[in-house]
């Protein structure tokens, strides 16, 4: 790589969940990079991030994003356009990661675990040259990649959403709420799911299950039948879902599963108890089998499980399957592959 020019990048959200994530798989990366500015809010002035062996400064004063040669967007909707706005005068490429732009006519590449990710000349052509970027929210993400897999024509599922969908916020509602229940102190005011979610799940909470049926939408087109209900449950980080699916053409399970290992990012966990050996305590008692959240937390991949006929439907066409991802990992993933993509970077 010694011939490319070392890059100046700069990522706004810097110390939020997914900025950390991303600035840390950056660091991690072979890619040439000259400098790399972290803006965050004024409430996280003064802090310092590590990149490379290197403590920088996190800035909350906006920087000039003229001259840099990419920027990526991790901050909430709300700060996300504007970012978005000053990037585009700057005429600096820049990648939105909050979906504030979900609903726009913004390229939002396939997740890299689909097949069309790369088979599409013309979409290669046209991310070469995106002055902006998008990027469907985690969910979709795990998703897409098993809709693909198994030529899915109507999926209904519902996920299961820990309070990091929320932020850093939603962490430390949950936290301190779960500490003060047990302390029996007073609980502190609710979170950003604005109400209280320790020893609770809140139907409806945690992602935007609208966003994420558009995403699945534009991605299959009308061959798609999607809908999905979300909750949020009191972990700390990962994702769930629940699938039920209709395929379009019947499969036999060792098809199924041949489809869902094939797929790169994929691990099946079909048999066995997790990674954690979680093990019933009565033994005449079925173990439960995993996935679990805390199986996903700094994976990857997508881990499947619970592969099991849907009674209700015809024989090989009806499927439930369990999915188990860390949707930050998931998200900083497709983030770094676009831009190395965008950059023209090997
Ligand atoms: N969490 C997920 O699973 C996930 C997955 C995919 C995409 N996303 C999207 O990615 C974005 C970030 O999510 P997150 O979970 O990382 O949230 P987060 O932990 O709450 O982090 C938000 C970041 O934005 C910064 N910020 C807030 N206002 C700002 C401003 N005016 N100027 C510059 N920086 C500002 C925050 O700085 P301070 O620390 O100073 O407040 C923090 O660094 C969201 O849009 C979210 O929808 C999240």
């Amino acid at each position: 790589m010694s011939d490319i020019q070392p890059k100046r990048l700069v990522v706004f959200g810097a110390t939020g969940n997914l900025g950390q994530q991303l600035i840390e798989k950056l660091a991690e990366s072979n890619w040439p990079i000259f400098e790399l500015i972290g803006v965050a809010s004024s409430d996280s002035a003064g802090s310092e991030f590590e990149f490379r062996g290197e403590m920088l400064d996190v800035t909350s004063e906006w920087p000039t994003l003229k001259g840099r040669d990419f920027v990526f967007i991790c901050t909430p909707r709300s700060e996300a356009l504007e970012v978005v706005r000053e990037a585009l005068r700057a005429e600096v490429p820049c990648i939105d990661c909050s979906g504030a732009l979900a609903d726009q006519d913004v390229r939002m590449p396939a997740p890299i675990s689909m097949s069309q990710s790369t088979t599409d000349g013309d979409a290669e052509a046209a991310i070469k040259t995106a002055p902006l970027l998008g990027v469907p929210a985690g969910t979709t993400l795990a998703w897409a990649t098993v809709l693909e897999a198994l030529s899915v024509s109507r999926v209904v599922g519902t996920v299961l959403c820990s309070s990091s969908a929320l932020g850093q916020k939603g962490v430390a509602a949950l936290s301190g709420e779960s500490i003060a229940l047990f302390n029996q102190s007073d609980v502190p005011e609710a979170g950003p799911a604005g109400q209280f979610v320790a020893f609770d799940v809140v139907p409806g909470g945690g992602i935007d299950s609208d966003r994420v049926r558009g995403e699945l939408q534009r991605l299959f087109g009308s061959g798609l039948s999607v809908d999905l209900a979300s909750v949020q449950v009191p972990t700390f980080v990962g994702e769930g879902s629940s699938l039920s699916l209709t395929l379009s053409a019947p499969l036999a399970r060792e098809a199924v599963e041949a489809r869902l290992a094939a797929i790169d990012g994929v691990t099946l966990m079909q048999d066995g108890f997790g990674s954690r050996g979680l093990a019933s305590v009565d033994e005449a008692v079925e173990a439960p089998i995993g996935p679990t959240l805390r199986d996903a937390i700094g994976v990857d991949e997508i881990l499947i499980g619970r592969i099991e006929a849907d009674a209700s439907q015809p024989v090989g066409e009806g499927w439930r399957l369990w999915l188990a991802y860390d949707p930050i990992r998931l998200t900083s993933e497709q983030v770094l592959n676009l831009a190395r993509r965008r950059l023209g970077l090997p």
